[in-house]
């Protein structure tokens, strides 16, 4: 039976977020928001370990207690220039130490998605328990989607038929992710699914009906904020 460990890429700056400190470390409820992320795979059953991937410079990490997690938890200093370095680096580098088998499954989630809930990681993993390839949380697309001139005026409204947008987990096989990350060029890929579909796969997408969304701008912080205070309350 393969194991399941979850990776969280948390070696990137928050430049849209615009504060001095990266943003996976803003405080969220009363905790630094990758507290949130590492919260969610430590309570499933399923999740052997966790791997938390950070900048080699990192000024943050150390500064806070992480004692409650110590158990399943892996902090590896070999973050890289893009989140795909991250991935690709801390995925090299955990599977020795961490006996990480080829057919074992890796689920990549964002540090910035603070918001995963018990349900859709069940739900990602359930439906993917048996998939040859893999897939990611997805939703699909509510807003209509126009294409923009570079001075910002509408140059066609696009069907937004058939669009997902792309979260996290995703949830890959250790043999072939790696293999994806290593073949792929790692600065156009902003997820993981585009190194699995780059070798012509077709990853599964998931319906999330719970919201994940990434805290990437000032005013998600607020929101997340809201989200998480009203699922707490009794
Ligand atoms: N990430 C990473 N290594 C990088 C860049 C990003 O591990 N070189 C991580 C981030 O820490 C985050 C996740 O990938 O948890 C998603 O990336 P994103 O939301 O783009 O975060 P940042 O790159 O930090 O933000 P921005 O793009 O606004 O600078
Ligand atoms: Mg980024």
């Amino acid at each position: 039976m393969p194991n399941y460990f979850a990776l969280l890429p948390a070696a990137g700056y928050g430049s849209r977020m615009g504060q001095h400190t990266p943003k996976q470390y803003l405080t969220l409820a009363g905790k630094p928001m990758i507290y949130h992320a590492i919260r969610a795979f430590f309570q499933s059953t399923h999740i052997k370990r966790i791997i938390v991937v950070l900048s080699p410079q990192d000024p943050e990490w150390a500064k806070h207690d992480w004692q409650t997690f110590s158990e399943k938890l892996t902090v590896l200093y070999c973050g890289g220039e893009t989140r795909a370095d991250s991935v690709f680096n801390g995925l090299n580098t955990a599977a020795e130490q961490c006996a990480i088998d080829a057919d074992d499954w890796i689920l990549v989630h964002d540090a910035a998605r603070p918001l995963l809930t018990q349900q859709a990681l069940n739900q990602l993993i359930e439906t993917l328990i048996d998939d040859s390839v893999g897939g990611l949380l997805a939703v699909p697309v509510a807003d209509t989607l126009k294409r923009g001139s570079p001075d910002a005026r509408v140059i066609q409204t696009e069907s937004r038929e058939q669009l997902w947008q792309a979260q996290t987990p995703q949830m890959f096989r250790r043999a072939m992710l790696l293999k994806a990350l290593r073949m792929v060029e790692k600065s156009n890929i902003t997820d993981d699914a585009s190194a699995i579909e780059a070798m012509g796969h077709h990853p599964k997408l998931v319906h999330c009906i719970d919201d994940n969304f990434k805290v990437t701008y000032p005013q998600d912080l607020a929101l997340a904020e809201l989200i998480l205070h009203n699922r707490n309350k009794p």
